[in-house]
């Protein structure tokens, strides 16, 4: 354990016997997470049996999660729910293991490589916006978690990925995230498998998954023309240090992991800027009239992207404001100290890019929507380690360019040809399950040039 002077470390207050924090924790988590981090760099809770740290200071967060990522793992109850569904991919694997796989995965997602997705993350939001009607209330995290579901199957399986097929995915993800979120917030194992129709609604998740998952590494397999740089092809033709291919099943896994990890991410953040920018008819002005200059009637190309500045700014501000994964839990596996604060073996470490994008001290107003605090001037001195949307080190995003392509090209699809209205009375709220998402947000899509009558209810 490294020689440090020992802090106090100071216990949040509210236990309660038996089950520590974790019913104000799961009842209320970001009001949980604001009160608590007035308490001091890291804070003591427990979860029922399990004691945790949250970790609020930026440069601690940063030691957490990039440079000593061997004494702070991926590991406990969250990692071995998912486990269920994507096996030992990616997001969820740990060692040598993860190394090699992101080894082979990077190059399919570097910057370079995006515009070779340009064309099916284009059409999917096409398809999308084809659906609409002007004048009609559109669901909207449920078609943009469609979209987001079709972008990540038209990079994998082409124009062979059904709309039947696109629906199942959706389906197991929801139903996968809503009973990993909440069986993750209560330690009671022995509650999560309950012979509840929701456990049989979860273990048919599963299945959905992996099957699609078989299906769409088989398929790859057959295929005589495939792209080598595609990232199947890559995985397919990797070998280990004794010359083995992977496995089906781990390449299913990986397979399972873009799905589940690409997706429901992607849709949420889609979701808070439709809302955000619903309310705020100046940003969606800005952003309308950007677009028709850049684009001057063309669909996006990849030329256009960097062009998109106040759009750029505004998807920056969202994933502050609402970063799906609010919440990065890590596992002491040993005694070890952060901060001068001692950590005992198996200790629960949390940080929270939520509570860390909220903090006053790094974000003046911080729970105003304000895309133009990333003007260059504006934020040349704020510290990258305060700005978490896609975690940091040797587990953050791989998929984080990829997904600011996404939003950028669904977002400016949008824009040019729709104008979405929040309807009055409408209330939006916030779930938590393993990510952080809106509730209830259903807008009225009306086509451009938009009436300037107030939004129908
Ligand atoms: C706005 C959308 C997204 C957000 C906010 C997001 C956020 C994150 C975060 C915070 C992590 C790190 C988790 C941790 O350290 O515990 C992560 C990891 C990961 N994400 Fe994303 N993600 C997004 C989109 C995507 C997309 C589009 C893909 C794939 C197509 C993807 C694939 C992954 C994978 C595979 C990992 C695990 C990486 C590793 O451990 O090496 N994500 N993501």
């Amino acid at each position: 354990m490294p020689q440090a002077q020992q802090t106090t470390t100071r216990t949040v207050p509210g236990s309660i016997p038996y089950l520590g924090h974790a019913v104000g924790f799961a009842a209320r988590p970001l009001k949980f997470l604001s009160e608590q981090r007035a308490l001091g760099d890291i804070t003591a809770i427990s979860l029922g049996p399990h004691q945790a740290r949250i970790v609020n200071d930026p440069a601690l967060v940063r030691e957490l999660l990039v440079s000593r990522t061997k004494e702070f793992t991926k590991a406990g109850l969250l990692y071995d729910l998912n486990s269920a569904f994507v096996g030992n991919g990616l997001a969820v694997s740990e060692g040598p293991f993860h190394r090699r796989q992101r080894r082979l995965m990077q190059p399919a997602f570097q910057r370079s490589r995006m515009p070779a997705y340009h064309l099916g993350m284009q059409q999917a939001a096409e398809v999308m916006t084809g659906r609409w009607r002007s004048g009609q209330p559109v669901d909207i995290h449920k078609d943009l978690f469609q979209l987001a579901v079709q972008v990540i199957g038209n990079m994998l399986y082409k124009d062979r990925f059904t709309n039947e097929m696109t629906d199942q995915i959706v389906w197991a993800v929801s139903t996968a995230a809503k009973g990993i979120g909440w069986r993750s917030l209560i330690p009671l194992s022995w509650t999560h498998t309950l012979p509840t129709p929701e456990f049989r609604r979860f273990t048919n998740a599963q299945q959905v998954l992996h099957r699609l998952g078989d299906l769409v590494v088989a398929e790859h397999r057959k295929l005589e023309d495939a792209d080598p740089d595609h990232f199947l092809s890559m995985l397919l033709a990797a070998r280990d240090e004794h010359g083995e291919p992977l496995s089906d099943k781990e390449l299913r896994d990986e397979v399972v992991t873009l799905f589940s990890a690409g997706s429901v991410t992607v849709a949420t953040t889609l979701a808070w800027a439709l809302h955000l920018i619903s309310i705020n008819p100046d940003v969606e002005q800005r952003i309308h009239a950007e677009v028709v200059e850049v684009l001057d009637g063309r669909p996006v190309t990849a030329a256009d992207l960097p062009r998109l500045e106040h759009l750029g700014r505004v998807i920056t501000e969202v994933l502050r404001l609402y970063p799906p994964s609010w919440l990065l839990p890590r596992i002491a596996p040993e005694d070890t100290e952060l901060g001068g604060h001692r950590i005992p073996r198996g200790t629960h470490v949390f940080s929270s890019p939520y509570s860390i994008h909220h903090d006053p001290r790094y974000y003046p107003d911080p729970e105003r929507f304000a895309p133009d605090r990333w003007l260059p001037e504006r934020s040349a001195n704020r510290s990258r380690e305060v700005y978490l949307p896609f975690g940091a080190g040797i587990h953050q995003c791989i998929g984080n360019n990829f997904a600011l392509t996404e939003a950028t090209i669904a977002l400016a699809t949008i824009a040019v040809g729709w104008s979405l209205c929040r309807p009055p009375r409408a209330k939006v709220g916030t779930r938590r399950t393993a990510l952080l998402e809106p509730v209830g947000l259903t807008l009225i899509a009306r086509r451009r040039p938009a009436p300037a009558t107030p939004c129908p209810s």
